[in-house]
């Protein structure tokens, strides 16, 4: 998969899909099942590392994950998240950091949050021959604005910026655009009107594609459970079971078993 086969999936009708990965082994389980697209999300701040938001994450802390996940992608897109205060500065920095994720992280492009004053950001990435996936309406890295984690695009006005904003990123060179947490309706107009694929988390079945945090979809992250999540499985009850288990026949004497014995 490359990224302008992305594009070839919805010129032809197919949906695409992505999940994020943090570290080798579940980049590689993503990868082996077929995922089209593997995103290292600046999500790990929050569910890697245990902070309250995406915004502590540091730039060599997201490229030495996309780097162990790169190791385990051998099929999909790998993208890197570009992580708060990477890009906002100045189109140089933006550049130099976007490149460090194709030079030291191995990802085939980057991601980066943002309307009407990240276009030129987006541009001088694009320039430098680094692909640029959008991602607009609830953009995580904005928490402190919007003040709180909060469907944005429910008026007019908001709405009709968002669908500016998408067409300028899609002028500016995008390949794709992330939309998160916004009414189904409008992401379907989005969608529509663009040439460019979408993909939707929070943003109903009318995207070209879909993308979850890989935790919420296995189960492992339960802290904050938005609406949006489908959980395919409960991986931490079955991890909690299995580390009982093993607790109780250490405590018992039936861990280790001659048979487990040299
Ligand atoms: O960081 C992340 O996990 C994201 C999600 C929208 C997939 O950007």
């Amino acid at each position: 998969m490359t990224i302008p086969d992305l594009q070839k999936k919805k010129n032809e009708g197919k949906k695409i899909t992505m999940l994020t990965a943090y570290d080798f082994l579940f980049g590689s389980i993503v990868d082996e099942a077929g995922i089209d697209v593997v995103l290292v999300g600046d999500s790990l701040s929050v569910v890697v590392q245990g902070n309250p938001n995406t915004l502590p994450v540091t730039m060599d802390e997201m490229v030495y994950h996309t780097r162990i996940v790169s190791r385990g992608v051998k099929n999909g897109v790998l993208l890197a998240d570009m992580p708060f205060l990477s890009y906002q500065v100045s189109n140089e920095e933006a550049v130099h950091n976007a490149g460090r994720f194709l030079k030291e992280g191995g990802a085939m492009g980057v991601k980066l949050e943002g309307g009407s004053p990240m276009i030129d950001r987006i541009r001088a990435i694009v320039d430098a021959e680094i692909p640029v996936m959008g991602h607009l309406g609830l953009t995580p890295q904005s928490i402190h604005k919007f003040g709180g984690y909060k469907v944005q695009g429910k008026g007019k006005k908001e709405a009709d910026k968002i669908l500016s904003d998408a067409r300028l990123i899609e002028e500016a060179g995008a390949f794709a655009l992330l939309l998160e947490g916004i009414p189904a309706e409008l992401a379907k107009k989005v969608t529509k009107s663009l040439s460019i694929p979408t993909v939707g988390i929070g943003a109903g079945p009318d995207c070209g594609g879909q993308v979850l945090v890989l935790y919420d979809l296995l189960g492992l992250f339960d802290q904050f459970v938005p609406k949006f999540v489908r959980k395919y499985a409960d991986f931490k009850k079955l991890a909690e079971d299995a580390i009982r288990r093993y607790k109780g026949d250490v405590e018992g004497g039936k861990f280790p078993s001659k048979e487990e014995s040299y």
